[in-house]
């Protein structure tokens, strides 16, 4: 895998910041990152809860000359209306019941570095007056002080909502929205970006191989589709959860199987990405676009899925696979047979041909194709099968 934390280096970096993804709309966000790291411009950040907003901000800091200095992420939808003054701009002692002594706030303590307003959305339009004016000249007053104080910060900010339609609505201050969004970051959706799952995915694992200590894990064939061909709602927190639970359960040593996934992402299992993708969120396996779908084919990785859940609930035993199936036990080993499936490791694959065997060992070996049509299709899946050609 190509390593680098410079976009310069490579044409492609895969991975720049501690943020992984080679696909074209992550490259423009390395891109934008190296561009207004530097600057002292303000920057909004929007996307999807856990598509790594956290991530571009610290990123931001790290490259720009306040590295040295502080971080401060504020959680503004986190902390209560009421405290939030206090927390962001400090209290002197008996400012309030409670108030023993005087308290430092956040945009001190991040004075000369950059403070993060993380879920900007959240914050109250009587708060957002307040943060107007520390973002328009730096000034402010501690809660119970009669002095102002002054601070020198770089604001990044971020949101999962859409601030110009809550602005438009009269939900966000406009003057606020100005401010914070003079540079827009916009981090897709993991599901707009499904061939950077893989990648995303070993990253954890080798992440969790480094910092936990846990053995190596790789991705069987089977497990890479089912992650590309879910949606993750959660994105790319989700996929560093579900790998994480993955690698401390996984049965078979050193491989992900499908098996190991929750049962919503394990269903995803041979079937192709962009077929579930159509459609979006809520599409339906069976949606497809206006170029058509390949029945056989469909049909083909649909048939591997089921006789291979079967075997796997059978422990393997084809006769009590056949019965789960409903079928005699001679039909599922006459299709195993045709398709040149084997179980292993879990999941069924299509089997190679023996070292020093002729090229035609599996046509030989299979006989004639059960599904004529679907040849070029299958030709396209290398080593699934082969029959007939
Ligand atoms: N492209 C990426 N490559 C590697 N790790 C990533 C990437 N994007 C996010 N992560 C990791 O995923 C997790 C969630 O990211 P982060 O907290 O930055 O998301 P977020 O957008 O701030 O989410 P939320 O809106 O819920 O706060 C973190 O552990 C982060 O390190
Ligand atoms: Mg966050």
């Amino acid at each position: 895998m190509t390593r680098t934390t410079d976009p310069r280096n490579t044409e492609n970096p895969t991975e720049y910041m501690g943020l992984v993804g080679s696909h074209p709309s992550m490259q423009r966000v390395f891109e934008l990152i190296r561009k207004v790291g530097k600057s002292q411009s303000a920057v909004l950040i929007t996307g999807e809860s856990g598509t790594g907003k956290e991530l571009v901000a610290r990123a931001l800091h790290d490259l720009s000359v306040r590295k040295s200095r502080n971080f401060v992420p504020v959680h503004c939808g986190a902390i209560p209306e009421d405290l939030l003054e206090s927390e962001l701009f400090g209290h002197v002692k008996g400012a309030f019941t409670g108030a023993l002594a005087a308290r430092t706030g956040r945009f001190q303590l991040a004075s000369g570095g950059t403070i993060f307003l993380d879920e900007i959305g959240e914050m109250s339009p009587r708060f957002q007056v307040k943060l107007l004016r520390v973002l328009e000249d730096g000034s402010f007053e501690p809660v119970g002080a009669t002095s102002t104080l002054h601070t020198d910060v770089r604001v990044v900010a971020a949101t999962h909502r859409d601030l110009r339609s809550m602005a438009k609505e009269g939900g966000f201050r406009e003057d606020l929205l100005y401010r914070l969004d003079v540079v827009e970051i916009h981090l897709p959706a993991l599901r707009e970006r499904r061939e950077d799952v893989p990648r995303i995915a070993e990253h954890f694992l080798a992440k969790l191989r480094e910092t936990r200590g846990m053995p190596r894990f790789d991705l069987a064939p089977e497990t890479r589709q089912a992650l590309m061909a879910y949606d993750w709602p959660g994105n790319v927190r989700e996929l560093r959860n579900v790998l994480e639970r993955a690698a401390v359960l996984a049965e078979t040593p050193g491989v992900i199987l499908p098996a190991d996934l929750p049962a919503p992402i394990a269903a995803g299992a041979g079937t192709p990405a962009p077929l579930r993708a159509v459609g979006g969120a809520d599409a339906s396996p069976w949606d497809f676009g206006p170029e058509g779908t390949d029945f056989y084919k469909e049909m083909e990785a649909f048939e591997r899925r089921m006789i291979g859940r079967a075997l796997q609930l059978a422990g393997g035993s084809k006769r009590e696979a056949a019965r789960l199936l409903q079928v005699n036990r001679t039909t599922l080993l006459e299709k195993l047979k045709r398709r040149g499936w084997e179980l292993r490791g879990g999941s069924l694959e299509p089997v190679e041909p023996p070292a020093g065997k002729p090229d035609g060992w599996k046509e030989l070996r299979r006989g004639p194709a059960s599904y004529q049509p679907g040849q070029a299709a299958r030709e396209r899946e290398p080593g699934v099968a082969v029959a007939g050609s």
